[in-house]
């Protein structure tokens, strides 16, 4: 019988590879309004400060030492072990950051809800592009040659997720349920465990794998507790064992 596999990720999953997580103490947040940098209200305001934002974030990212680290490619390894255990097992990755940790990892069946920081998008011809230097007004869109309408395409507060009725579809058929180094604080994503519980398959199984007890984690069947480098490989290993 074919077993499906969704997984959830946040911020948590990337901390060990050096990037910040958002509401933690030492988070983005603490340090900047998201008010002032994520929203579309933010960019039409001061556009200048958003692009500076996200291309602080964009070099980060791309510097040498950001690494993806054992959590993302335990969970590359999950999808290909996963699928030779049978041929219509799935794992689904839904993740809610921005990085490219685990497509570096080696994860292909890869869904980005909030975006990528590496991808901008035209406001004129709508075109995504591959975008890893900084942005500013005066940017060109490689598609349509129209400068002065790039934003990088993440999703800000007030704007629609990608993906959400494949995201749905899959919560609604998958026999585990993975939430991985996210706080729960942000809809809909801090949504899919109820999601799973409710309209899910009544033998799908919830587990929350988090540096501390999140603010949904009383919502899970099991939650394992500690860094994303060690508890997820354990965890995915775990689940393999029992192919
Ligand atoms: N291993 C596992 N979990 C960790 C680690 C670690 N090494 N370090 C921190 N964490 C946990 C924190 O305890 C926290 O619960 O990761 C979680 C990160 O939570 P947030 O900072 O709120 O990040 P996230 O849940 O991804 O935020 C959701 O909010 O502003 C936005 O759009 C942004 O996608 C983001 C969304």
């Amino acid at each position: 019988m074919s077993k499906s596999v969704v997984i959830l990720t946040g911020a948590g999953i990337s901390k060990e590879s050096g990037l910040d997580t958002f509401r933690d103490a030492d988070g983005i947040w603490a340090k900047v309004r998201l008010e002032d940098v994520a929203t579309p209200e933010a960019f039409e305001r001061d556009p200048d400060r958003v692009h500076a934002f996200y291309n602080h974030r964009r070099a980060g990212l791309l510097e040498a030492s950001v690494q993806p680290n054992p959590a993302h490619e335990a969970l590359a390894r999950l999808e290909m072990r996963w699928r030779d255990a049978g041929p219509e097992n799935q794992v689904l990755l839904v993740t809610q950051n921005i990085d490219d940790l685990h497509e570096r990892a080696g994860s292909s069946n890869l869904l980005h809800m909030h975006g990528e920081l590496l991808k901008a998008r035209c406001l004129s011809c709508n075109a995504v592009s591959d975008w890893r230097s900084d942005m500013s007004r005066q940017s060109i869109c490689p598609a349509c040659g129209d400068a002065g309408g790039l934003r990088v395409d993440v999703v800000w507060f007030g704007e629609m997720p990608y993906h959400m009725e494949r995201i749905y579809a899959a919560l609604g058929d998958c026999d585990y349920f993975l939430s991985i180094g996210t706080s729960g604080n942000v809809y809909p994503a801090a949504g899919f465990v109820e999601q799973v519980r409710r309209h899910g398959r009544p033998t799908a199984q919830t587990i929350e794998l988090n540096l501390e007890p999140s603010e949904g984690a009383s919502l899970f069947h099991h939650c394992l507790h500690g860094p994303a480098s060690e508890v997820v490989p354990a965890y995915v290993e775990s689940l393999l064992d029992g192919t």
